[in-house]
């Protein structure tokens, strides 16, 4: 059970079917469980349990993060409310809305992460200082 406090963010079920030995197939169509028209998808994998990664922000990219194997942790801070969440179920995804800061952590290490995104890789969409997270007027 993901219970989500944080603004901009939210939970994403995936229907699953099969089972072993053949495996399960999950799968997300766009405009139903990902809530927008998917422009970009990538992964990350061999991330070493002491690894940090995000620690940022997006001021207006939407992206739905899915823990495919393995676990890590998101940490969602949204500037008022901070919240983590153990990543361990292909079945739930995370909504990562803008003016969300993310980080990812302790990862396993076979974890495999698949984040659905809404645009195309933009670096001026990045907000990297957490001061000016925290204060958006001044972006
Ligand atoms: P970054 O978004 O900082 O990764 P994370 O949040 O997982 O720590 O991106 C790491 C590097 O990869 C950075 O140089 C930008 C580049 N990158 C792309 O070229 N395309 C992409 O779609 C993404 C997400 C990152």
């Amino acid at each position: 059970m993901i219970n989500i406090r944080v603004k901009n963010s939210g939970v994403v079920r995936l229907a699953s079917k099969g089972k072993s030995p053949t495996g399960i197939l999950y799968s997300a169509e766009a405009e139903r469980q990902i809530p927008f028209k998917i422009k970009r998808v990538y992964f990350i994998t061999g991330a070493s349990p002491a690894a940090i990664r995000g620690n940022h922000a997006h001021k207006k990219l939407q992206q739905v993060v899915f823990c495919v194997n393995g676990a890590f942790t998101l940490g969602l801070d949204d500037g008022k409310k901070k919240q983590k969440i153990r990543m361990r179920d292909p079945s739930r995804g995370v909504v990562l809305g803008p003016l969300l800061w993310v980080t990812m952590s302790g990862f396993s290490g076979d974890c495999v992460i698949a984040i659905f995104a809404d645009d195309y890789f933009r670096k001026n969409d990045y907000i990297r200082d957490y001061d000016k997270f925290r204060r958006p007027a001044k972006i």
